[in-house]
């Protein structure tokens, strides 16, 4: 990446430990991040080609960890795996278990008891995921392709993220975050009205 204040808002990867790529070569961030969006491609595929049933994606904790190392499993030697670190984001670590345990019983219960509208559900599942924050990095991607995975198994179109979502000089981001912080205080319209922007 030439301008590297772009990136300025994402998981800096100035910690390389853990890449599975040779760390003998100086990767750029770019790079990395492109040996990323491949990865994630596998994944795409697997997940959004046909309707996912339940047996493909059961929504338990078991496979929302599956879906990360699926995800960055090719690039990361710590994908699929709970972070033991503390981050300046999400919830203290000895708890990353607990909270997806917690998320995996209320998305059930949603659906049982017809809560929410499916959209709502994938918002709610999205924005708890990466408050939760259970990996080292990849949060945002994931917690976006679980809601969408979401989605598209109960009927609905992937939603329509801007592909930039890196960059910090995408308005679109910053309207991302500042619905996320807005479902932080338990108001998910603005998050509700993003996630709604299907394909
Ligand atoms: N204040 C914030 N700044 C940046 N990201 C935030 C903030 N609040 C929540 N997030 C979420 O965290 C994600 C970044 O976490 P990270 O683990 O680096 O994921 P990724 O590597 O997929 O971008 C963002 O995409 C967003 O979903
Ligand atoms: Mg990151």
């Amino acid at each position: 990446m030439k301008d590297s204040t772009k990136i300025a808002d994402a998981t800096p990867l100035d910690d390389i430990s853990g890449l599975k790529l040779d760390t003998s070569k100086p990767y750029t961030m770019e790079e990395i991040y492109f040996f990323e969006a491949k990865n994630i491609t596998m994944a795409t595929l697997k997940y959004l080609s046909l309707v996912p049933d339940k047996k493909l994606a059961p929504f338990s904790f078991e496979w929302l960890l599956l879906l990360h190392q699926e995800m960055f499993g090719d690039v990361w030697e710590w994908a699929g795996k709970l972070r033991q670190a503390e981050l300046s984001i999400g919830v203290k670590a000895y708890l990353v278990s607990t909270e997806i345990k917690k998320l995996v019983d209320d998305v059930k219960y949603w659906e049982q008891n017809k809560s929410f509208d499916v959209v709502e559900i994938a918002a709610r599942l999205h924005h708890r995921a990466v408050q939760i924050h259970p990996f080292l990095n990849g949060n945002g991607r994931w917690s976006r392709m679980l809601a969408n995975i979401y989605l598209k198994q109960n009927g609905l179109s992937p939603t329509r993220w801007n592909e930039n979502l890196l960059s910090k000089e995408n308005l679109h981001r910053d309207d991302y975050i500042k619905a996320l912080k807005q479902a932080d205080d338990g108001k998910y319209r603005d998050l509700i009205k993003l996630q709604a922007n299907t394909i």
